[in-house]
């Protein structure tokens, strides 16, 4: 009996000393991370670029180190207000001056665990080696922003020209004090009607500049707004799925979906198509009729088809190492109007199919939506692979929701693996590549033939047994 509650005093205080150590240890990071946040930017540098409906920016840091220790990580922020259209974001280190310029790239993730005031977001830059007491290094980050322009007014007739709203903050939010920093934001054309004054500001031509500021604490905010002309189409594909199939007999099929929407001001009254072709500069300057297809270059049997039937009113043009395709749908879209379509091709297999070194096939693919300069709000890429394909992965660059299906065809009998992958808020940047492997053993590739020539084996006995058969009533 005594020994036993010598021992469990003895687990007793066992676990009060790994309380307590674990205790220790989450302040000493705590503490870390504190520390961490010495670094002082000495020279920001942002440039906005409005001139589609896609935003990307490009913000360049002078960053140093001003603490004891040495610092792993930079951190940016953002407020709530963009964060939810931040469609990618990319930061690399520089090197060198011009002609000598080196570019590394940088692990960029959102940092969960810590958030600014006013719900500002965080994300964290990983330096390529820590940064030492009193060192700098040069970081550049570039990231997009979609749906941030408002129209404004939110409906126009034809004949107006398409207004938007940008809002932001002339100085940028930082978690660390700015020594030096200037904003340009360049706009399509020259047409702005306002724009918020945070002395120094200034606008020439089609550039307005904020700034230089210096001195700013951590987590200032001056909110701007500029109004602005914007003509460019706003073409965003509510829904795109893209079904590609590879059919180990040579062939990759291509089917893509689409349901486009014309995202800008909204149309009011009536449409005039006499007036629309008659004066394309004043009339409904802000609709698009033609879309730019990039299909890869050796696509054969391409097609491009509506509820109706198929549009002829497309150009393919091939070359050695791109196809392109213009696309004009059935009638003009203004802001507001709809159309659902259905591109398809083909490609050869030996384009987009290989073996790895450890025996696996792998298809090699763009991930993104061909049509330039366009949003996807939701892609689905959908792989199918042949009947008889084991273990499949797919490696994308970039972080998707993704899950399996069986989809069955003509002489299926196990049905055949699909990988779907899927995202949201999709750029054109994101038309990497991406690989989906798997096993696949060719006595499958047989499976059909021998399913086939054993039914046409059958019917031919059949019918031998038939011609043969006596079946006359006469003896
Ligand atoms: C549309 O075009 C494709 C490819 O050229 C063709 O296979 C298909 O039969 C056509 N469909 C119609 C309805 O004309
Ligand atoms: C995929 O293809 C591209 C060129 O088309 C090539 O650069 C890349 O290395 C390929 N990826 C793999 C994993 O083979």
């Amino acid at each position: 009996m005594e020994i036993f509650i010598a021992r469990s005093r003895l687990t007793l205080i066992f676990l009060l000393f790994v309380l307590i150590s674990l205790c220790f240890r989450s302040s000493t990071s705590l503490s870390s991370s504190t520390t961490e946040s010495v670094l002082q930017v000495l020279t920001a540098e942002r440039r906005i670029d409005l001139a589609s409906h896609i935003i990307r920016v490009v913000l360049t840091l002078k960053v140093q180190n001003d603490g004891a220790s040495p610092a792993s990580n930079v951190l940016l922020a953002f407020p709530p207000a963009q964060v939810k259209h931040l469609a990618l974001i990319q930061a690399a280190e520089v090197a060198g001056k011009k002609r000598k310029k080196s570019i590394h790239p940088l692990d960029v993730k959102p940092s969960n665990d810590i958030n600014g005031p006013n719900g500002a977001k965080l994300y964290s830059i990983s330096f390529r080696n820590p940064l030492g007491t009193g060192g700098s290094v040069s970081i550049e980050v570039s990231y997009i922003l979609t749906q941030s322009l408002e129209p404004f007014p939110v409906e126009i007739s034809q004949s107006e020209p398409q207004l938007v709203l940008y809002r932001d903050s002339a100085l940028i939010l930082s978690p660390y004090e700015i020594k030096q920093q200037t904003t340009v934001i360049r706009t399509p054309s020259t047409k702005v009607e306002s724009f918020t004054r945070v002395e120094p500001s200034t606008q020439i031509r089609t550039e307005l500049k904020y700034g230089p500021y210096e001195d700013q604490p951590s987590f200032s905010y001056t909110p701007i707004l500029v109004h602005f002309e914007n003509n460019n189409p706003f073409a965003v594909v509510e829904e795109l799925v893209r079904e590609i199939e590879i059919s180990h007999w040579g062939n990759l099929q291509v089917t893509e979906h689409y349901t486009l929407v014309h995202n800008g001001a909204r149309h009011k009254g009536g449409f005039s198509r006499v007036e629309y072709q008659s004066r394309p500069t004043i009339s409904g300057v802000s609709s698009f009729k033609h879309l730019l297809v990039k299909l890869p270059p050796r696509v054969h049997s391409v097609y491009y088809r509506d509820s109706i039937g198929n549009i002829s009113t497309s150009h393919l043009r091939t070359s050695f190492s791109k196809s392109e395709m213009e696309i004009e749908p059935r009638y003009p879209l203004l802001g507001g109007w709809k159309a659902t379509f259905v591109i398809g091709y083909g490609l050869p297999l030996e384009d987009v199919l290989f073996e790895s070194a450890d025996g696996k096939r792998y298809l090699n693919f763009s991930f993104g939506c061909p049509i330039a300069e366009t949003l996807v709000n939701k892609i689905t890429n959908k792989v199918v692979l042949p009947e008889g394909s084991k273990n499949p992965t797919a490696v994308v660059p970039f972080s998707v929701e993704r899950h399996a299906e069986t989809s069955y065809s003509y002489l299926d009998i196990v049905g055949r693996p699909v990988v779907v992958l899927e995202k949201e808020n999709v750029v054109p940047e994101h038309n990497s590549l991406f690989q989906v492997y798997y096993d696949f053993h060719p006595m499958f590739m047989l499976a059909e033939p021998l399913m086939l020539t054993s039914v046409f084996f059958f019917l031919f006995v059949a019918a031998l047994a038939y011609i043969h058969m006596d079946i006359s009533i006469r003896k």
